[in-house]
């Protein structure tokens, strides 16, 4: 059985991504999944003076220790002020200093969503273009707009169109 892990990019403890990114997971068939909570990989904020005392923080080497146990990423990005949330880019900065590439060749499903009609877009192309650079081999992307017309907890997407795209877009990753 592969592995999956999946996660938000956001310390929110009620995040909508964590919410895509756990329903997108258990689409996968035939898969363990497992779901970190970027607050336990809270850092303080990365700084080249912190890092000369601290060396690797343990953390961010705990974080790449499990994307290196990974067969599959789901990463569903929140959008603040058109960028990362600054919890996620701080894990970022950390974890790469351990190797650049800290995705480490992880075929990836990336994924954001916000409560706009914009769907946290600006954030899905930055990391559309930045991730690869960091190891990533991002399989599909997606965006869930407007999430809190077209998702519910229990029913996951409840607009049948973009349910069906995320489903033919699993469909259509080898896994
Ligand atoms: C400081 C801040 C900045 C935000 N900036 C954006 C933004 O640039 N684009 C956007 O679509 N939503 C923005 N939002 C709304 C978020 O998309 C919304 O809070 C969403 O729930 C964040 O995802 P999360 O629940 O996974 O943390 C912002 C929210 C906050 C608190």
């Amino acid at each position: 059985m592969k592995k999956i892990i999946a996660f938000g990019g956001s310390p929110s403890r009620k995040s909508i991504n964590k919410q895509l990114a756990t329903y997108t997971a258990h689409l996968f068939p035939n898969a363990e999944v497992e779901i970190l909570d970027l607050n336990d990989f809270e850092m303080p904020i990365f700084s080249v003076d912190r890092e000369k005392v601290i060396g690797i923080h343990p953390l961010a080497q705990r974080f790449f220790d499990k994307i290196g146990t990974a067969d599959f990423l789901v990463i569903s990005l929140a959008e603040n002020n058109g960028a990362y949330s600054a919890a996620f880019k701080n894990v970022m900065d950390w974890t790469s200093r351990i190797p650049e590439k800290f995705f480490q060749d992880k075929p990836m499903l990336l994924m954001a969503t916000s409560d706009g009609a914009r769907g946290a877009r600006l954030v899905l192309e930055m990391a559309t273009s930045r991730f690869p650079r960091h190891g990533a081999d991002i399989k599909a992307t997606f965006s869930l707009p407007s999430f809190y017309e077209n998702f519910n907890p229990e029913m996951g997407i409840t607009n049948t169109e973009l349910k069906n795209q995320l489903l033919e877009i699993i469909h259509s990753i080898e896994f």
